[in-house]
């Protein structure tokens, strides 16, 4: 048995919340039967109670114990992309405290498909709630050092999984009348579901008072205000000499330097999945007054990137920023 497993489950089982790694992004898990230790995770990440969190289980068969009833086509999905980065919203059982559903009668539910988060999930009789191991509205992390720049000094573990192989969050899926709703786009792109069960409808758009507030327009940011570009090879040209730092996608054979940051090699979009948030970090980090990313072509993942970073870019882009930005020449 791993030491690190070990210790991260005897934590868990204390009632204390510890990083852990999943497929998509890392996680901030806790106890999802208890409430106590669940609110933990809404203090540490200052997310707001009205958020429900994701409960993370072992296997398919463990869902009866906290779901009342499984419409056919959630069955078939589960059995399809389980264990992996499909969310489904269930109705909850009472076992599940309201804390983790912010007073919802259904719960969000996933097995993840990381052997660590498996194997962890293994040595305990509990699932573990987990959002994103993130301070609310900042970009989910990928790697351990996200997770401790941000949130180091709040938790007592980071259970270290290497860096996240999908690298966005989760596709959420919920039902109403039996029927499946797209609730985010993520991980899995709506083609594949639907290369499933057929058909589905979609409600991803921000509101105020979000099914899945995933969906809430201003998230995933950077501290830095990013902009979407649909013509980067015009905006290279333009914010070449400013403290702008770049996120692209096609393969444009820049100079590799800590302004330009190729998010795949191979116009790849899982491998572009892989890099956008480390990408968005490493350039957070790097101080610029502006980020500007390459919208990704509106085709698979390429979508579920785009909508994540429509959600980085301030939902009314300030004009002035670029006005401060032109008289910046470094
Ligand atoms: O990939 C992922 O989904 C990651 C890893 C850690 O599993 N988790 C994640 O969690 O992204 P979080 O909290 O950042 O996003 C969870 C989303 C929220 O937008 C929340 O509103 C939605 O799931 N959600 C959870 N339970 C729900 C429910 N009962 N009804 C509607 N939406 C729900
Ligand atoms: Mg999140």
């Amino acid at each position: 048995m791993n030491e690190e497993i070990l210790k991260a489950a005897t934590l868990l089982k204390q009632g204390n919340v510890v990083a852990i790694p999943t497929e998509t992004v890392y996680g901030l898990a806790a106890n999802a039967f208890d409430g106590n230790a669940v609110k933990q995770i809404f203090e540490i990440k200052q997310r707001p109670l009205f958020n429900p969190l994701i409960v993370h289980i072992k296997s398919i068969d463990y869902l009866e114990n906290i779901v009342s009833s499984i419409p056919p086509k959630a069955m078939i999905l589960a059995k399809h992309f389980w264990p992996g980065a499909l969310t489904l919203v269930l109705p909850k059982k009472e076992i599940i405290p309201n804390v983790v559903t912010a007073g919802k009668d259904t719960v969000g539910i996933r097995v993840p498909s990381h052997p660590t988060a498996l194997e962890l999930l293994n040595q305990l009789d509990f699932p573990l709630a987990a959002p994103s191991a993130n301070p609310f509205g900042y970009i989910s992390p990928t790697t351990t050092a996200h997770v401790q720049n941000q949130l180091g000094a709040k938790i007592p573990f980071i259970l270290d999984g290497g860096n996240c192989q999908k690298g966005i969050e989760s596709t959420i899926i919920g039902f109403e009348n039996n029927e499946p709703i797209l609730y985010r786009v993520g991980a899995i792109s709506k083609e594949e579901i639907e290369n499933c069960i057929g058909k589905i409808n979609s409600k991803t758009k921000a509101a105020s008072s979000p099914e899945a507030p995933g969906m809430l327009s201003k998230h995933y940011s950077p501290r830095t205000p990013l902009m979407v570009s649909d013509d980067i090879i015009s905006d290279l040209e333009k914010y070449k000499n400013q403290a702008v730092g770049f996120i692209v996608f096609s393969d444009l054979n820049l100079n590799a330097s800590e302004k330009y940051i190729q998010v795949s090699t191979t116009s790849n979009l899982e491998e572009a999945a892989q890099n956008l948030y480390a990408a968005m970090h490493q350039l957070d980090a790097a101080g610029f007054e502006l980020i500007i990313a390459e919208k990704f072509p509106e085709t698979g993942l390429g979508i579920s990137l785009n909508d994540r970073l429509y959600r980085a870019q301030e939902v009314e882009f300030d004009e002035s920023t670029l006005k401060e930005l032109k008289t910046l020449t470094r």
